[in-house]
């Protein structure tokens, strides 16, 4: 036993900061961001968290797949970004969506919600749950230092989410973790304890893009050939890619090295940049929405980020 897809559901902040607003307060230029990684502008919060975020993709997630919040038996939840370490996203989505089971998340970074749909399945094949709500959410411009060009132009915010119902549609799936200290960090609040002596790190997304960039390049698409054999499926018998959506070239690299028809891969990333943990419920909530997706397609979802962690995995729709 695993699960089914029942319904999905997301939510951007309305303010839109384009390329070339960030020309005005960085040494940076729309067509150096444009060419070197697919973003043409991205979503920004002006009053709103990634708690705000999760609760109201989670909210349409529901709405669309008819559930109430009585009948959820579990809630997941994966941010990087969220405004608490305590209390965990989870629980203030079972507060604000007003349901009664248990809420916990995980942390994985930008693969978080390959892990989550991965532990979710876990739930599912003990036998004793029946809808489980998966929520991925980040303010990642709250964790970014606005004056370094070279990570404040590649991130945004907003979240995604999807209702699982006990089912038998995740055919194939794969973790990975590469234990690494310092090729994407975010450090945690610097503290201010009387008896540290050891170096407090800014607490700011700092990344090394070009490791980043190899790292996930050659992860994507040998992610992707793995899980489609452990399927049973052929590449071409895949109807659309979910890749996290991290650079544009990032996704034509792995484009390069499968046999997949390059429309069949979802690109959002000009609209909303990197969204981390929500980039692929964002992307499969708005190919699901358009009514791109047919009963009995086959989507593979792979993901890659700060960890080194990647996943992938099969979903039959
Ligand atoms: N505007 C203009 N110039 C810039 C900018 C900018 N915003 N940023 C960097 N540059 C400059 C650099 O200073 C450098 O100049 P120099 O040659 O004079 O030294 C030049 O552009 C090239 O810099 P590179 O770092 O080599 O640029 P690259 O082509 O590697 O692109 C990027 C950088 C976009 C970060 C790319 O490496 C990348 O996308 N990496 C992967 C990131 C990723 O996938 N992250 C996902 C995980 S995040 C998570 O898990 C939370």
């Amino acid at each position: 036993m695993s699960f089914r897809i029942v319904s999905t559901g997301s939510y951007v902040p309305e303010r839109i900061v384009t390329n070339r607003e960030l020309e005005e307060i960085l040494d940076t230029s729309d067509q150096w961001i444009a060419e070197r990684t697919g973003i043409k502008a991205r979503h920004i919060c002006t009053n709103e968290t990634a708690e705000d975020l999760a609760i109201k993709a989670a909210q349409r997630t529901l709405e669309s797949g008819n559930t109430s919040p009585e009948e959820l038996d579990l809630i997941l939840c994966a941010t990087v970004s969220g405004p608490n370490v305590c209390p965990n996203l989870a629980s203030v989505v079972q507060l604000g969506l007003g349901a009664n089971c248990p809420a916990m998340d995980i942390n994985a970074a930008c693969s978080a919600f390959i892990f989550l749909l991965d532990t979710a399945a876990g739930f599912f094949a003990r036998g004793d749950m029946k809808k489980i709500l998966i929520v991925g959410a980040e303010q990642m411009s709250r964790i970014l230092d606005w004056t370094d060009r070279t990570t404040a132009v590649i991130f945004g915010d907003g979240a995604g989410a999807c209702l699982l119902e006990a089912g038998e549609n995740y055919l194939a799936s794969k973790l990975y973790t590469k234990g690494d200290r310092d090729t994407i960090k975010i450090p945690n609040k610097i503290g201010i304890s009387p008896f540290f002596t050891g170096e407090e790190d800014k607490p700011f997304v700092q990344m090394m893009g070009q490791e980043t960039f190899k790292f996930a390049a050659s992860t994507m698409a040998s992610d992707i050939r793995e899980v489609a054999q452990t399927a049973g499926i052929s590449e071409s018998d895949i109807d659309h890619i979910i890749p996290h959506q991290a650079n544009l070239r990032i996704i034509d690299a792995a484009k390069n090295r499968l046999d997949i028809p390059p429309e069949r891969y979802v690109v959002n990333i000009d609209r909303f940049g990197n969204t981390s943990a929500a980039s692929i419920p964002m992307a499969l909530d708005e190919l699901n929405s358009a009514g791109k997706i047919k009963r009995g397609d086959t989507l593979v979802l792979s993901a890659f980020g700060g960890g080194l962690a990647s996943a992938a995995c099969v979903i039959r729709w």
